[in-house]
């Protein structure tokens, strides 16, 4: 069944305890967390501090997303903090391979993205390394933006390479998901739909993440 990752960047960050309990009493899979450094994108979000603070609230894995110039370098706070899954940007990782082998080594399962800019071409020769690849639908950077369409081929690509080589890692899918570019998502390959103001700009949350699923059922 497909996974609905609800994006706290969009949560009120004054009761993030309260929201990721929402969110977790709503049916979500995972909690996405937006980790921004001003430098790789525009915005300055959250650490390792707020994430070790949130672990304890919620059962759900903690699906860790890097926007950050030099991954390596926290990749073992975030580890100890609590993340579940951590996912770093191929344009910041100089040594993909390697960082990956360093996320595993921290005991996280590891992922790795692509900006909108990014072709899924690049992804080819770490494929085998990965649990998950997540494909950006907005550049990064913010929440509430439009879904960039033309992504859908690299979804369906890596879908097809995933069938080919016989792989197994999830394909997420972050920016502007909501319940009219949900299915689109699923159709083309999507496990994991990473949704922020399209559940947390709404009073129900519950209902939001339903109207995501019957979308994506229909
Ligand atoms: C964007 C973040 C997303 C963001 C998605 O840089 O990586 O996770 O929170 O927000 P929505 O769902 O509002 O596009
Ligand atoms: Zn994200």
């Amino acid at each position: 069944m497909t996974k609905i990752a609800p994006s706290i960047l969009s949560a009120n960050f004054a009761n993030l305890g309260s929201e990721i309990q929402e969110v977790e009493q709503a049916g979500a899979d995972y909690i996405h967390v937006d980790v921004m450094d001003g430098h790789f994108v525009p915005n300055i979000t959250i650490g390792p501090l707020v994430t070790e603070a949130i672990r304890p609230v919620t059962e759900l894995p903690l699906d860790v997303h890097l926007m950050i110039n030099d991954p390596d370098r926290y990749i073992p706070a975030f580890a100890q903090a609590g993340a579940n899954i951590i996912t770093v940007h191929q344009e910041v990782s100089k040594h993909l391979h390697r960082t990956i082998q360093l996320i595993k080594d921290n005991g996280v399962k590891a992922g790795v993205v692509i900006n909108p800019a990014t072709p899924a071409e690049f992804l080819l020769p770490i494929l085998s390394d990965v649990d998950m690849v997540l494909v950006m639908t907005v550049n990064p950077g913010f929440g509430g933006q439009s879904f960039i369409h033309g992504m859908l081929e690299k979804i369906k690509l890596l879908a097809q390479w995933r069938n080919e080589k016989n792989l197994s890692f999830e394909i997420e899918v972050d920016g502007g998901v909501n319940s009219s570019t949900a299915k689109l998502c699923t159709d083309a390959g999507a496990d994991v739909l990473v949704a922020g103001s399209a559940i947390f700009n709404k009073q129900d949350r519950k209902l939001a993440i339903k109207e995501i699923r019957d979308a994506i059922k229909g």
